[in-house]
């Protein structure tokens, strides 16, 4: 990696995008943010701020292309067992994990559905946006079942027939209650975390990694 600043990258937009620059900005890093720029220059440090799908956050760690992000351990897990199966390095190291972006991934059925332990998951045909997660815990229960991928408004899938079920983020438990879905089962609890690539960096920036890492240390959310 022959680059003069450090890349950091963070969601763009999305729940932990705020908790996510406001940890940066009380580590000390001096940025001004402009509302659609993809790339912000921190002034006081060789850093530069990615803005980018929580998606792309941790291939862009594992590839080398950043040297750290903040993700959620839901994406990051959903990411690491794709590469993991298509081949792909797939190497980081988590750093630190934060209080913030507390969440779980968890199936839930229509409220007038009947659920009775794993046994009746079999067979249903599940609505996800973590479809490798989903199927790591099918092959550690011993289920066979349909895996259907949708990337966003997963709770709509049952209601209009697209599934039987869904497995899906929840955080307050809102957007089940308002689309008439129970949890039934959580498949992994989440919460933020900061990653770093393991690919070595220019001697010139060990001191500004040193700096950060212990300013991040140091933070207690
Ligand atoms: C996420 C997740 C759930 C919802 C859970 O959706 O996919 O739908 O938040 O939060 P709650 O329990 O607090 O209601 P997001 O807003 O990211 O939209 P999307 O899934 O449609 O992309
Ligand atoms: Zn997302």
């Amino acid at each position: 990696m022959n680059r003069e600043r450090l890349r950091i990258a963070i969601q763009k937009k999305g729940r932990l995008n705020r908790d996510s620059l406001d940890l940066l900005l009380r580590c000390g890093l001096n940025v001004q943010i402009s509302q659609n720029a993809l790339l912000s220059h921190v002034e006081n440090l060789p850093i530069d701020l990615l803005f980018v799908r929580d998606d792309d956050i941790p291939g862009m760690v594992m590839d080398g292309i950043c040297d750290f992000g903040i993700v959620g351990e839901n994406v990051l897990l959903e990411k690491e067992i794709y590469r993991k199966r298509n081949g792909y390095n797939s190497t980081f190291k988590v750093i630190k994990k934060f209080e913030f972006g507390r969440c779980r991934l968890s199936i839930a059925f229509p409220k007038e559905f009947p659920y009775s332990g794993s046994i009746s998951l079999k067979g249903l045909r599940f609505a996800t946006s973590y479809p490798n997660l989903l199927q790591e815990f099918f092959y550690a229960n011993d289920i066979k079942a349909d895996i259907l991928t949708v990337s966003g408004s997963v709770e709509i899938a049952p209601e209009i027939d697209m599934a039987d079920t869904v497995c899906d983020l929840v955080s307050t438990g809102k957007t089940l209650e308002e689309n008439n879905l129970k949890e039934v089962k959580t498949i992994i609890n989440s919460q933020a975390v900061l990653i770093s690539s393991t690919k070595a960096r220019p001697i010139e920036l060990k001191n500004c990694i040193q700096f950060l890492c212990s300013k991040i240390e140091g933070e207690v959310i």
